[in-house]
């Protein structure tokens, strides 16, 4: 099949002049705010170890996109959490860094990994209800922010908020300032936890699933608001989800997670337009498309498999067409292009990275 275009808009309800970005160009502006080094973690169960996150590593710049795709339970969300310190027991983060303008906060202590959350890095969850709080007006909730994070004074921080709601298009801002989380729909209770993410003017915003919940029309209104806001603050984003579409439309570049590895990482044109990873060419057969029949969607065989039970070797490799003989090893991550460039995790690439490497195009780690 031909892969989609990333150019091309999988969904029509989105805004196109707010898919470019004009803040993201890595060329002028390629210092990561975030870099992730081989992060591990664990969730301890009575099944056995599950390895959520096993040595992912990221860079993320400001003014940049990166999209993070994978099937449920492929360790997105462990990842994002892991980053913001907030995983729950029986999980813990066990290995890497999280190195945050340089700094890394996986070692901080925690009265100033709390200053960093919500005011430099700040997070948007799929259920906006997971993080507002019932009792409390929206209004309420974001003037605590700006309180706590810009030392703003009581009416202050409530005009600020209005002027908040207002910048995520809440009609009549004045008036939805005092209503409650359960009085708004959930198109409007995601544009609250936008708001909320942004007031700080957060330096990486990472969005979990933000559009997952919502149908297709508010989706489509609250991707093009994370784009506005970003290409206005010049935030990183790190956007998180299982839809192509969403990464087609928002994205710069793009990592493909399987069972808590980076498995493909490339610039959004290069992996949509040519997935190497059989992996992500399986996502993208089945990822509907405006110029394509529904019926000649393809599934990819099986499921995710249990992280306490993995396959040996490459770990698609019970789903994959393609396996050979020594896919039964794990893959060595291979380096196909200049620094920053492409990287795929899979046998079928290792005589192409051995060429690259003698053309001195590239190289294999
Ligand atoms: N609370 C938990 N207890 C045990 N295992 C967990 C827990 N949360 C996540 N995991 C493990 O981490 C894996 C990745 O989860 P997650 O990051 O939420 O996946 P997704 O890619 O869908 O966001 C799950 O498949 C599961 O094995
Ligand atoms: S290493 Fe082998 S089994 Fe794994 S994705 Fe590549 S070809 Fe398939
Ligand atoms: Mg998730």
């Amino acid at each position: 099949m031909t892969p989609p275009s990333p150019m091309q808009n999988l969904n029509p309800n989105i805004n196109p002049s707010l898919v470019s970005n004009p803040v993201s160009d890595p060329v002028s502006n390629p210092t990561p705010i975030l870099r992730v080094r081989n992060l591990v973690t664990n969730f301890r169960t009575s099944a056995g170890v599950q390895r959520a996150v096993d040595g992912v590593s990221f860079d993320v710049a400001r003014g940049e996109t990166l999209g993070i795709v994978g099937e449920s339970g492929c360790g997105k969300s462990v990842t994002a959490l892991s980053i913001m310190r907030l995983v729950d027991s029986p999980g813990v983060v066990e290995g890497g860094e999280v190195l945050y303008d340089g700094v890394d906060i996986l070692k901080l202590p925690m009265a100033q990994m709390r200053r960093i959350r919500g005011n430099k890095i700040a997070m948007i969850f799929q259920e906006p209800m997971t993080s507002l709080n019932p009792v409390l007006t929206v209004g309420t909730q974001i003037s605590e922010v700006l309180r706590l994070h810009e030392g703003l004074g009581k009416k202050e921080a409530l005009d600020k908020a209005v002027e908040m709601l207002s910048k995520v298009h809440i009609p009549m801002p004045e008036k939805r300032v005092r209503a409650y989380p359960h009085q708004m729909s959930g198109g409007m209770r995601q544009r609250v936890m936008i708001a909320m993410a942004l007031c700080c003017k957060p330096d990486v915003l990472i969005c979990d699933e933000p559009t997952t919940a919502l149908d297709v029309t508010i989706q489509a209104q609250i991707l093009s608001l994370i784009q506005e806001m970003k290409n206005s603050t010049g935030a990183a984003v790190i956007m998180i989800t299982h839809d192509l579409g969403v990464i087609s439309e928002i994205a710069d570049r793009v990592a493909v997670m399987y069972t808590g590895h980076i498995i493909e990482e490339g610039s959004k044109m290069d992996v949509l337009t040519d997935p190497l990873h059989p992996y992500t060419e399986g996502l993208l057969n089945a990822a509907p498309r405006i110029d394509r029949d529904c019926e000649e969607l393809e599934v990819i065989p099986g499921a995710v498999p249990n992280l306490a039970a993995l396959p040996k070797g490459c770990h698609f490799r019970p789903r994959c067409r393609r396996a050979m003989e020594i896919c039964r090893t794990s893959p060595e991550k291979t380096c196909l292009g200049e620094k920053g460039g492409r990287s795929v995790s899979c046998w079928k690439f290792a005589e192409r990275a051995k060429h690259a490497k003698h053309e001195g195009k590239g190289e294999r780690t």
